[in-house]
């Protein structure tokens, strides 16, 4: 690990906040350093009150932010006198902490102080760092961690053994410092926990900390090497075990989750490695990551389900262990989950959380390694754990944020996505919560979507190959299917039965009709594995209200009706819906161009502006209603609805 320092940017901080603010980024940068909000870093210095008295004051890491992205503002202001005050009761708990600290704060508008904020204040220079580090931590959790550590950094680094973080760390730190020349120490590394470093000058601890680290990495290189990566064996149902997974993960978890496949080398490898997936059921990287992973993997088996149901049991039978009567249980679902021969898949309700899962583990797959080659993985035990997944300050930091969006965690598979209704859809269904794959011939669908939630893909739905070969990408990507808005369609250009050349009434069967077909049958299995599965089918006002010179549209999605209608009775069973949408004159749409829609209102005597309201209600009828319409259909709304056919058209008296 190399020094990011740059001195061009470092003299532009004007102050030891704003050195602080850049030396945090610095080390928020690196993933191997510190994921997802942890470690912690702070700055002593002098601040001055409303009164304009100067006051000692710890601008320490405020919860909720990232070290990657830290601003000022995200540095609590904490009086130190306050700080060292607490630092000497012999018991606080850690709520009663929190409280303290905020009242201790000069500004009530900052966030929260770090749990570690009197660790910091005792801590007697400027700069504190703090990293849960990758290396330093693996070398921790080995049998003789302890030697092995005091070995590579001899007397220059204190070693903490494990201690809960928050007030009860601050306690073991203080009674381990009283004697201690803090300027013959470059840092202290807390056993399965991570490392400090720390200096008068911001420069000299952050590069303190890479030292510190970098020779961590050096001597795993050396002392911890394991085998190189294996590949990925395919098999026939692998994506169908996978949506089972999902299901199963969903069903534990009482909410739909996301189920993201890393399939590569690294991942095979590990999976594939029997010593390995035995040594990380005992425990995660570092205690904070418990929250966010459980304190195991699920490992898949032959059989899905009943290895998903061991899980659970297992995970009960962990929390009737350790819990007192205080507590509830979480629920019992896994965070992530090892798959031989596959790889490793996270869970998460969202692309975000299974991505923070991913990232974690990602960094604790080494380390498991690394720790086996020195003798075998030895995390805290578990009733540390434990105590960190039910500790009410982390608590506190989970289930934020009120009731979920309607189809948060849900997959949903649109097509004609680019463009009008099927823009409109994934838009909707998104915002929804809703992680979306986007189809469409357009080339400009793979660009033109949030990458992280929605996958765009270019693939003419007429072509099977490649619209099997979307569907398989779809699963890949999200590990399942719960919604399929059929959309994509185009409506030929006006031609009477007798004018009508075969080629033209052939490509609007292909697509208008036998693409929703084929899209059906492939979806199908995957849908009976979906969670409240549920099937869109855009067709027409068409339909019921046909019109001249539109013979290959109409009689194509009357025959896409018709195939909504055998599908509801034959995918009932697998409790999957099928419901038909009717839209009719969705002007903001590329179906209507504007010589279009100036020629159509001209047929009918009005001005464009009158034709768009030209329905019952006077209402114009917009491509994001259509959605939010289809979007609801694939909702609890209409849980107990399948085979309907809904106009949405501002009424039209041919169809009523
Ligand atoms: P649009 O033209 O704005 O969007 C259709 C999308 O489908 C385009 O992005 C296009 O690239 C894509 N597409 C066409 N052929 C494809 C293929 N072979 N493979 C993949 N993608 C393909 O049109 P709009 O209005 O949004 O139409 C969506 C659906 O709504 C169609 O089925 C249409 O028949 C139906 N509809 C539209 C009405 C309207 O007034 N706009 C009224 C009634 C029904």
């Amino acid at each position: 690990m190399k020094s990011q320092w740059n001195d061009a940017q470092a003299a532009d901080c004007a102050d030891p906040l704003s050195l602080r603010v850049y030396t945090s980024r610095l080390l928020g940068r690196e993933a191997s350093l510190v994921l997802h909000g942890g470690g912690n870093t702070s700055v002593k210095a002098t601040a001055t009150d409303v009164f304009g008295d100067s006051l000692d004051t710890l601008y320490v890491k405020g919860s909720g932010w990232d070290l990657a992205t830290i601003e000022a503002a995200g540095f609590a202001p904490v009086r130190m006198d306050a700080l060292l005050k607490l630092a000497e009761k012999d018991v606080l708990s850690d709520t009663d902490m929190v409280r303290a600290q905020r009242m201790a704060m000069l500004d009530p508008s900052a966030p929260n102080p770090s749990v570690e904020a009197i660790l910091h204040a005792l801590i007697p220079f400027a700069f504190v760092d703090h990293t849960h580090a990758d290396a330093v931590v693996s070398i921790s959790n080995t049998p003789d961690g302890e030697a092995r550590l005091r070995e590579l950094y001899g007397e220059r680094v204190l070693i903490i053994p494990y201690v809960m973080p928050g007030f009860d760390l601050s306690q073991t730190v203080r009674a381990m410092t009283r004697d201690v020349d803090w300027q013959a120490l470059d840092g202290m590394v807390l056993m399965h926990h991570g490392v400090f470093s720390f200096a008068d000058d911001g420069r000299e601890s952050y590069e303190t900390m890479i030292r510190l680290v970098s020779a961590a990495e050096k001597y795993l290189s050396t002392h911890a090497v394991y085998e190189s990566p294996m590949a990925a064996k395919s098999g026939e149902n692998f994506l169908l075990h996978l949506a089972r997974l999902r299901k199963a993960a969903s069903s534990l978890r009482g909410a739909p989750v996301l189920a993201m496949l890393n399939g590569s080398a690294e991942a095979v490898s590990f999976a594939a490695d029997s010593e390995a997936v035995e040594a990380i059921q005992r425990g995660t990287l570092t205690p904070d990551h418990v929250i966010r992973t459980k304190p195991w993997p699920l490992l898949v088996g032959e059989d899905v389900r009943a290895s998903v149901e061991r899980f659970s049991e297992q995970y009960r039978a962990y929390f009737n262990r350790h819990a007192d009567a205080s507590l509830t249980c979480l629920d019992a679902s896994p965070r992530w989950a090892v798959w031989p021969g596959y790889g490793c898949v996270s869970f998460g309700r969202s692309v975000q959380e299974a991505g923070i899962v991913a990232d974690i583990t990602a960094h604790t797959r080494p380390a498991v390694l690394h720790a086996e080659a020195m003798g075998g993985w030895t995390p805290v035990c578990e009733s540390d754990l434990f105590a960190v997944e039910y500790w009410e300050l982390e608590q506190a930091k989970l289930g934020k944020g009120g009731d979920a969006p309607l189809h948060q965690g849900k997959v949903a598979l649109v097509t004609g996505a680019a463009s009008g209704i099927g823009k409109a859809c994934v838009d909707a269904l998104q915002a929804q919560g809703a992680a979306v794959v986007a189809l469409d011939m357009n080339p400009a669908v793979a660009e033109m979507f949030d990458a992280a939630q929605v996958l765009g893909l270019v693939c003419d739905v007429t072509d099977d190959v490649a619209l099997k070969a979307a569907v398989e990408a779809a699963i890949g990507r999200f590990g399942g299917l719960d919604i399929l808005i059929s959309n994509a369609g185009i409506f030929p250009p006006s031609r009477k039965i007798a004018d009508m050349d075969a080629q033209s009434w052939q490509q609007s069967m292909a697509l208008n009709l036998t693409s929703h077909q084929r899209l059906l049958a492939f979806c199908q299995p995957y849908l009976a594995l979906g969670i409240d599965p549920a099937v869109v089918l855009v067709a027409s006002k068409n339909v019921p209200a046909p019109g001249p010179g539109a013979a290959a549209y109409s009689v194509a999605k009357a025959g896409l009706t018709q195939l909504g209608r055998v599908a509801a009775l034959e995918m009932a069973e697998q409790g999957i819906r099928i419901n038909m949408l009717h839209p009719n004159a969705v002007f903001d749409t590329a179906i209507w161009t504007d010589d279009v829609l100036a020629a159509r209102a001209a047929h009918y005597g009005l001005n464009v502006e009158a034709y768009k309201t030209n329905n019952l209600l006077g209402v114009e009828v917009t491509s994001r209603q259509v959605a939010e319409l289809a979007a609801a259909m694939a909702g609890p709304l209409f849980a107990c609805t399948t085979g309907a056919q809904l106009p949405v058209d501002g009424g039209n008296e041919r169809v009523i």
